[in-house]
């Protein structure tokens, strides 16, 4: 048997999808038990040239050929940004079908939503792409940690701005240039101001928040500044005292109150944070009996991040071959409590 997948975009991640699934076929049928063969690809323009072939009839503009397609199980969504994506998610659900998503922004203020109408539907939701690309940090929080009470999570959760402080600091580059480098590269949002005002960065923490702490974090409170305002002059100086400056998430929680903020930081050039560079992400988790861990990786990219959509496709194809789908969709989340000087 086959498993039939549609693809909603075809840009730095979902070509680094088509690449692994087709590439990694063999693997995956062993791990899966099942095929998996991807039926139809979503595009805005059929006709601009590609990095992957495909037959005739797969590349379509029309999005009911993917969401209204009764022979597609599961829908992978890698297109970006808030609408139309909400839409084609809750519409493929509703008709029985399985979802793995890389939308941060989607998940960050509206994955509430999808997860109560996947569990309506005994559909998965998965989206460990929407944070730290290649890193596994939801995996890590909603499974390896489901045992302990996590009080802080802290990171390095933006390739792009990271990849800015990063040729800033030991370059001496200037802003722009890099900035229009990481676009190139693929790494930064359709949208860059995204990355560089901290948006990106909060919408993972949200995310993260919302998993460690097990209840509904929601974006706005989440204090936020990006980097625009941080000068070759200020990481020049950063350095003198012995210091990298780097846009941090922290997400605390102490006595069931919560803060979330999203800032440059000063990091001591000893703290393992300051010598992640480039591309990369870290992320710190504190949990009450583990004690302190940390999870390195590239945190966006073409390879690296349809690693994380194809692991979680895994997943899905597993849960088909048991019968298990809808597992991911049944947290019951604990009232929120911010810290009253968190705002
Ligand atoms: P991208 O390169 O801009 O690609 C977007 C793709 O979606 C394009 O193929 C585009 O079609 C298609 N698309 C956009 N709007 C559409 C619409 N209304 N109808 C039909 N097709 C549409 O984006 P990306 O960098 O791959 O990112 C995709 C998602 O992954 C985003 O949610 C992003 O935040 C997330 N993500 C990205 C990275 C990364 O490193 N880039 C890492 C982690 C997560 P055309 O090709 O025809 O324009
Ligand atoms: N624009 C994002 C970043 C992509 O630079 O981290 C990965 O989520």
């Amino acid at each position: 048997m086959t498993i039939k997948v549609g693809l909603l975009g075809l840009g730095t991640v979902g070509t680094g999808v088509v690449r692994i699934v087709e590439g990694h076929q063999e693997d995956l049928q062993r791990q899966t038990g099942l095929g998996i063969h991807i039926e139809k690809v979503l595009v805005q323009d059929v006709s601009k040239a590609r990095p992957v072939a495909f037959g005739d009839g797969v590349l379509t503009d029309k999005p009911a050929d993917i969401i209204a397609n009764p022979d597609i199980d599961v829908v992978i969504e890698v297109m970006g940004g808030i609408e139309p994506a909400k839409s084609y998610v809750l519409e493929a659900i509703s008709r029985g079908k399985h979802i793995v998503t890389a939308n941060k922004d989607l998940m960050a203020l509206h994955g509430e939503e999808i997860m109560t109408e996947a569990a309506a539907h005994g559909c998965d939701v998965f989206y460990e792409a929407s944070v730290a690309g290649g890193i596994p940090i939801i995996r890590t929080l909603t499974e390896s940690f489901s045992s302990d009470r996590i009080t802080k999570v802290m990171g390095i959760v933006n390739g792009t701005t990271n990849y800015i402080l990063t040729k800033m600091s030991k370059k001496g580059a200037a802003y722009e240039d890099v900035l229009r480098e990481a676009q190139q590269l693929g790494y930064a949002e359709a949208n860059p101001s995204s990355d560089v005002d901290g948006l990106d960065a909060a919408r993972k923490m949200t995310i993260l928040a919302t998993l460690a702490f097990r209840t509904n974090v929601d974006l706005t409170d989440v204090k936020v500044e990006g980097i625009r305002k941080v000068s070759k002059e200020d990481i020049a100086y950063g350095k003198r005292l012995g210091y990298e400056i780097k846009l941090l998430g922290i997400a605390e929680c102490q006595q069931d109150e919560i803060s979330v903020s999203v800032q440059p930081t000063m990091v001591k050039t000893t703290h393992p944070l300051a010598s992640v560079n480039g591309v990369f992400n870290a992320v710190y988790v504190y949990g009450e009996s583990v004690g302190e861990t940390m999870f390195y990786g590239p945190g966006a990219g073409e390879l690296p991040t349809a690693t994380s959509i194809v692991s979680d496709l895994v997943n899905v194809v597993k849960n088909l071959r048991m019968g298990v789908n809808g597992r991911t969709a049944t947290l019951a989340y604990k009232e929120k409590k911010l810290r009253p000087d968190s705002q």
